[in-house]
């Protein structure tokens, strides 16, 4: 079994066949987890640079995590400190790392549209770590995993996302990915957070009403309000915003869906999209999609690395 796509760019043009062979991939490696020694030879030889332009904590560490316990070798890259703060463009440095030998490369860019054009030059595998609003694929895909371990099926699942859509490539790879998979998903957030192309993405149904959005859905995920990529005031204030579409216990009872798994790609701003004890709460399953995220990353890694398969050193 192997993937239809060279590179993992996004979720908008991947097929059903190849997010299902990711994510059933990750279940064997979730396995792989769990053991006392979690690392197979899958990648022995190839190597891995991680390009980071932009700020992660999440997944900078576990796609190097997954990369090592893959028996990768791994080379860390922050712009801070390199020669980009020299003026060197994007080209070099991606031709000048290529020049070392590598096989893959795992970027994250403010700017939409990087990992596409570093596939333009190099030859590595380019693996997509969030680029500007555009998608974090790996993000979604640990995402479905987390929703396929809860619920099984995904086709059908009810699917709220509240919050800062239009900022979101979290909301964006998940919009793609889910209709894909034949969720029933929902988004939700104030007008001016929704982006104007929502008709782009069939099978997605917008709603500015919460309590509607929340009806009997199986999964709630909030999403971080993204001020730092907002030039101008886009709704009146946090106060009003926390008030309007944080998600609480209250709301989440009032809705019928106080069962629902509570998801969050993080960074957190606790007390304004969420409340601390629904992201605490029995039913969170936010640490649980960091603990996926390795699984997951490693299942991409090894499916377009073209890895040997995975038994224990
Ligand atoms: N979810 C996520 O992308 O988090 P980081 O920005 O910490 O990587």
């Amino acid at each position: 079994m192997s993937l239809t796509i060279k590179h993992l760019l996004g979720l908008r043009s991947v097929p059903k066949e190849d997010i299902t062979l990711i994510l059933d991939t990750a279940k064997g490696f979730q396995e792989v987890l769990s053991r006392d020694i979690k690392k197979v030879p899958t990648l022995r030889g190839q190597t891995v640079v991680n390009l980071f332009f932009e700020n992660s904590t999440r997944t900078r560490i576990s796609f190097e995590l997954a990369e090592k316990r893959l028996s990768g070798d791994t080379v860390n890259f922050s712009s801070a400190g390199s020669s980009v703060k020299k003026g060197e463009t994007l080209k070099d440095t991606i031709r000048n790392i290529e020049a070392m030998k590598i096989d893959m490369v795992v970027v994250r860019h403010q700017s939409a549209g990087v990992p596409k054009y570093l596939t333009e030059c190099t030859n590595a595998v380019i693996i997509n770590a969030g680029d500007g609003s555009n998608e974090h694929p790996t993000q979604a895909l640990l995402d479905m995993l987390t929703m396929r371990d809860r619920w099984g099926a995904l086709k059908g699942l009810k699917v709220a996302i509240v919050g800062d859509i239009l900022h979101s490539r979290v909301a964006r790879s998940n919009m793609w990915g889910l209709a894909t998979m034949g969720a029933d998903l929902w988004v939700c957030g104030p007008e001016t957070l929704i982006p104007q192309y929502m008709q782009e993405f069939k099978g997605v149904t917008y709603t500015n009403n919460l309590d509607k959005a929340l009806k009997n859905a199986k999964v709630v995920m909030a999403l971080r309000i993204q001020l730092e990529r907002q030039s101008t005031g886009l709704f009146p204030s946090i106060n009003e915003y926390r008030a309007r579409w944080g998600i609480t216990a209250q709301r989440l009872e009032k809705s019928g869906c106080s069962d629902a798994l509570i998801m969050h790609p993080g960074p957190i701003n606790r007390g304004i999209e969420i409340t601390t004890d629904v992201a605490d709460g029995p039913n969170s399953a936010i640490l649980t999609q960091v603990t996926n995220g390795v699984a997951t990353r490693m299942a991409v890694l090894y499916l377009l690395g073209g890895g040997r398969e995975h038994a224990a050193e």
